[in-house]
């Protein structure tokens, strides 16, 4: 891969030479663009007024000014596209959901409404164990089709990488057809899907009262499984009253660990149980929801290097009124990510630019920090900072231009989707596709 250059800005004449004027190094070459590259260094968003960025193969190859050019673009790239202007970011990364799953719970939202809490609804057998029953019954083909336009409204809205967890099968069986169906999405549509096994998301109806006996299960037949078959980059567990213990969640911890898997945990979402300063000691690459973790595993994440995935879609559509300590994570320089958790029970969202206005209006992100969560911060949730989610010489060319004048319009606007076009791993999405569904 040639890796050409970063922002260069000197030696004019010695790159000239290098270019000649039959030289067309790179395959594509962006021009008219403003740059948010969302590198941490330098500038707001990492902005670059009149910027340029060059690919080869699916790499970004070149980023700029296009002052900065090696020469008058036709004579360094196959195909110059003019970007009229736009704003360009990296592809956008949602780095948790739960996006496979059958049915859904607008009933229990009926429920809830009227009074019933999502913890009451859990105990009298209603939430998560509920989506099981339905997720269980749909055919994978019908699981497919079911989570399908939900994958196409994200990609719609820019996203070119995204997370799926299972945890609604909580057999082997099951938890396997929601991991198949989620690499066959990321084969179908132009996404990049990073599965994450998620059995321990609660207990089985056939387990009841048996907590222990089903993490056996988790530990000795379902990791082991979805290892073997190449259908799980991570492990994920919801320590939480309504689900596991810190104890059976770091028996599911050692299994990831037996077989190579990262590890990542639904952390003190609805009370505190000390699952994130367990998580850190598993070398978690993140802790998510969050709302009630102490300043002391905040401190231990910041040592870690944890990111902090905020989901203000659960929080908003739980009505929880305690907001995740975003001055703590400031402080101890805690990377924060945000995502959907698009989930049929607490989070029924399919918007990742709703949430980063959410972010700002319910968090007190700022729009900066929004839009770093949902790439820079993202990337790094998935255990892919080096290979994604900012526009930096050498990472996956996947970045998305947008109708804005300005960054922060993207955390600004509500259900306004100002996406011109996405690229993922250097070829323009086609949009149309995603209206009529792929082949
Ligand atoms: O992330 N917290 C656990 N899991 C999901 C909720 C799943 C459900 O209610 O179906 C979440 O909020
Ligand atoms: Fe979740």
């Amino acid at each position: 891969m040639p890796v050409i250059s970063g922002r260069l800005r000197a030696t004019p004449s010695r790159l000239s030479r290098a270019f000649a004027m039959t030289d067309r190094r790179w395959d594509s070459l962006w021009i008219n663009i403003r740059l948010a590259t969302m590198d941490s260094t330098g500038a707001a968003y990492g902005a670059i007024d009149d910027g340029a960025l060059a690919v080869v193969g699916n790499r970004i190859a070149w980023v700029g000014a296009r002052a900065d050019l090696p020469g008058l673009p036709a004579t360094c790239a196959a195909h110059v596209h003019d970007g009229g202007g736009r704003w360009v970011t990296p592809g956008l990364i949602d780095c948790h959901t739960h996006i496979v799953y059958g049915g859904d719970r607008a009933k229990e939202f009926e429920l809830r409404l009227q009074g019933a809490s999502y913890e009451e609804i859990s105990r009298a057998g209603g939430g998560i164990v509920a989506t099981v029953t339905a997720t269980r019954l749909a055919a994978e083909q019908s699981l497919y089709d079911q989570s399908l336009p939900r994958v196409c409204a994200l990609l719609r809205e820019g996203v070119t990488t995204l997370e799926i967890k299972s945890g609604y099968g909580l057999n082997t069986e099951n938890e396997l057809k929601i991991l198949r169906v989620a690499r066959r999405l990321g084969q179908a549509l132009p996404v990049d899907v990073v599965t994450t096994f998620l059995g321990a998301h609660a207990v089985p109806i056939e387990f009841a009262g048996r907590p222990d006996a089903y993490i056996d299960t988790v530990c000795t037949e379902m990791i082991p499984a979805a290892a073997a078959l190449g259908l799980a980059d991570a492990v994920d567990a919801f320590c939480e009253r309504i689900a596991f213990t810190p104890e059976q969640t770091e028996r599911v911890f050692q299994a990831a660990r037996r077989h190579g898997l990262a590890v990542k945990l639904h952390a003190e979402q609805l009370s505190n149980r000390n699952g994130t300063a367990l998580a850190v000691r598993y070398g978690a690459l993140s802790c998510d929801h969050l709302e009630y973790v102490d300043e002391a595993d905040v401190g231990a994440m910041a040592e870690g290097g944890t990111v902090a995935v905020l989901l203000p879609g659960a929080f908003y559509f739980l009505r929880e009124t305690k907001r995740p300590p975003i001055d703590w994570f400031r402080r101890h320089g805690v990377a924060m990510a945000l995502a959907t958790d698009c989930n049929p029970g607490s989070s029924p969202v399919t918007s990742l630019l709703l949430m980063l206005n959410m972010a700002c209006t319910l968090f007190h992100l700022t729009p900066e920090e929004a839009l770093a969560g949902v790439t820079r911060h993202a990337a790094a949730a998935l255990g892919l900072a080096h290979d994604r989610g900012t526009l930096t010489v050498g990472k996956r060319a996947d970045f998305v231009l947008w109708s804005i004048g300005q960054p922060a319009e993207l955390a600004y606007r509500i259900a306004f989707n100002p996406l011109a076009r996405s690229v993922r791993a250097g070829h323009p999405i086609d949009l149309a596709m995603l209206e009529t569904g792929p082949r």
